[in-house]
């Protein structure tokens, strides 16, 4: 086994990359060969308060001048293909946030890359890794509930993206509903219940008082393999500034509650009047759940793991999102597997 540092050159130092910079920071045998953003300042204020760490305003340049074993890609969508390239042409494995792109054909086109030049790629579904998503994958597929039959998703936010701490492009973006939040709720779908998605009926819209240029309100109908329907209902311009999260599953002998975002899980039986919560491992949402898809992508890299979030995985997930987007436009439900296959994509990785 490996005792050197696993070296990690970290593109994009905004809202994300900020929060990485911790996550690599509180690691042990993970350093940061190196940083990067194409904003001056940022660079610069970065540069001021970490003295020791290479700091570039150009990919190419830190890719010439540091020693790394993998690069985190911190930037914005629009930007990972063409820094992507970049990156497998260097020989470096890579680590990109979500969404991979905001085409789906130039996700293709990503994932192709990597596969060609054979190096790995995983991308940022961190929600996968908090106990709680991890605890109902197990009870589901468990079965100590039954078959499950149905489930219920809701998340309703009133997300003001003109806040300072906020990334800005979600404000003029076509789908940022979709593809910036609901990605991760139906890649937790897909994980969670651990079986394919067959179909998706889905609208989505803009309330008039919305801050964002385009919809930020999704609705989906999932019919998933073995009859589990779900719908799904996602929001980042509710009526209220007080954000709420419930995730139900209704199973043959039971239900099991997600009460909160990132936590607090509960379950009944049928018969039961009250629902027991269950206890989970303690998480800082966003950190740890962060630093565990972190040491999956390193194990991989290093040791040929399991690479549970994987590029071909991701654009199974994100198939679905632009399924969804088809059916809102064209008024009819998606079959998913017709919809991967017209877009060139593999259903099984
Ligand atoms: N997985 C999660 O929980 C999670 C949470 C928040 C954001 N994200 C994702 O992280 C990514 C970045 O989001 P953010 O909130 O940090 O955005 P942001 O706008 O706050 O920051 C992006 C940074 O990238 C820099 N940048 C842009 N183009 C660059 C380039 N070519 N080379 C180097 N730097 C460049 C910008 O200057 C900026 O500092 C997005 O894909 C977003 O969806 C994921």
């Amino acid at each position: 086994m490996s005792t050197e540092s696993f070296r990690i050159l970290q593109v994009g130092l905004g809202n994300r990359g900020r929060m990485w910079g911790q996550v690599i920071g509180r690691e042990a045998g993970i350093a940061v060969s190196g940083v990067v953003d194409v904003n001056p300042a940022t660079a610069a204020a970065f540069a001021a308060e970490h003295p020791a760490v290479p700091v570039f305003t150009e990919l190419e340049a830190a890719l010439a001048a540091t020693q790394s074993d993998a690069v985190l890609l911190v930037t914005p969508p629009d930007g990972h293909l063409a820094q992507a390239r970049q990156i497998f042409a260097a020989g470096l494995p890579l680590l990109a946030e979500k969404p991979l792109t905001l085409d789906l054909a130039e996700a293709v086109t990503l994932v192709d890359l990597a596969r060609q030049a054979q190096l790995p790629l995983a991308v940022g579904l961190n929600f996968r890794y908090l106990p709680v998503s991890r605890r109902i994958r197990e009870l589901v597929a468990g079965g100590t509930l039954g078959e499950p039959g149905f489930g219920q998703f809701t998340y309703q936010r009133n997300r003001d993206g003109r806040l300072p701490w906020l990334n800005k492009y979600p404000l003029t973006m076509r789908h940022p509903m979709m593809l910036e939040q609901s990605i991760h709720h139906l890649d937790l779908i897909r994980f969670c219940y651990a079986r394919p998605v067959e179909s998706v009926l889905c609208r989505t819209w803009n309330p008039r008082w919305s801050l964002y240029a385009h919809d930020s309100n999704v609705a989906c109908l999932l019919q998933l393999a073995g009859g589990l329907e779900v719908n799904y209902q996602g929001t980042w311009s509710g009526g209220w500034n007080q954000l709420r999260f419930e995730w139900r599953t209704d199973l043959s002998e039971g239900v099991i509650v997600q009460r909160q975002l990132f936590s607090d899980l509960a379950v009944a039986r049928t018969d039961d009047t009250e629902l027991t919560p269950l206890e989970l491992a303690a998480c800082e949402p966003f950190y740890d759940d962060s630093a565990a898809l972190l040491r999956s992508f390193v194990g991989h890299v290093r040791h040929g793991a399991l690479l549970e979030c994987s590029g071909a995985d991701h654009l199974i997930t994100l198939a679905l999102c632009f399924a969804a987007i088809e059916s809102s436009e064209t008024g009819c439900a998606v079959h998913l597997p017709e919809f991967c296959a017209r877009h060139g994509i593999a259903l099984s990785v």
